[in-house]
């Protein structure tokens, strides 16, 4: 696995904060880039991207990748991250553990995988190919999933170890994602942690989810609430220091919610690891 600096704490870079964000750079210590909405495009969104650069450390996360899918990888799209990569100045890219595309069709969503050790072997050889084209580190996001498979052979935290180690690559622990697997599926999140191969975690993804009748939502659009932060402190204890992003993306706030949400977290952080860390220089 390739050593990525600390970076401190972060958040998405959506269009709704770009001017409030630029105003007030020193509000935030690093921003992740969400590679699908700024692929290819030149104009505005490529002039934020060069500017995110210049002001911040940056950091690339997708959903469109389907290391897991059933078509070959898409190699072209690998060249474009990579070329992304290079404008934005990112020290990582990151996509989830699933799929999101098959037989030619997008599906604009992250479809588990069935935890079996055949998919793992599929995945690996697929993180390997990702990791050679793009001579950057990468990771994989654990994903919410609201459902699970009669074949799987593998729990959720045994799953991810034997894809990671088996690939060598990151981990982006999405400890908001861990919850939500334990109110829909049951277990305790803190096992699942503790069950992490927790030396490749290289950030972290915190967010709010909503209950929507019997299943709780991963929806990215409310406040972290505080059993999440209790989690987070309960990783930090074990990991130290990691870089550290609120993920925001439906019903956005204005920034200055936004920004107290990651200050929050930075507190929890704070707390654990008793003097604040500094992280690495843009
Ligand atoms: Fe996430």
């Amino acid at each position: 696995m390739r050593p990525v600096p600390y970076l401190g704490h972060g958040v998405g870079l959506r269009r709704p904060h770009w001017e409030a964000l630029f105003a007030t750079p020193q509000r935030v210590d690093f921003v992740e880039l969400l590679v699908d909405n700024a692929l290819g495009r030149g104009g505005r969104t490529r002039g934020v991207v060069e500017r995110a650069r210049d002001t911040w450390p940056t950091v690339l996360h997708g959903v469109a990748l389907s290391i897991g899918g059933p078509d070959p990888l898409d190699l072209d799209y690998l060249d474009r991250v990579a070329e992304l990569a290079h404008a934005a100045g990112a020290r990582w890219y990151t996509d989830h553990l699933c799929w999101s595309s098959g037989f030619g069709v997008e599906y604009h969503d992250l479809i588990p995988l069935p935890a079996t050790r055949e998919a793992v072997e599929r995945v690996v050889e697929r993180v390997r190919t990702v990791q050679a084209r793009l001579h950057l580190p990468f990771g994989l996001e654990n994903p919410s999933v609201y459902v699970r498979y009669a074949d799987d052979e593998l729990s959720e935290a045994e799953f991810l170890r034997a894809v990671l180690e088996g690939a060598d690559c990151g981990l982006l622990l999405d400890v908001n994602n861990v919850y939500v697997n334990s109110l829909n599926h049951g277990g305790d999140p803190r096992e699942v942690i503790a069950a992490l191969p927790l030396d490749r975690v290289m950030q972290i993804h915190l967010a709010g989810h909503e209950r929507v009748g019997d299943v709780v939502i991963d929806t990215h659009g409310a406040p972290m609430v505080d059993p999440v932060l209790d989690l987070y402190a309960y990783t930090l204890a074990r990991t130290g220091p990691v870089s550290t992003l609120i993920e925001w993306d439906n019903d956005l706030p204005p920034a200055e919610v936004l920004l107290a949400e990651s200050d929050r977290a930075r507190a929890v952080a704070a707390a654990v690891l008793g003097e604040r860390p500094v992280p690495c220089p843009a």
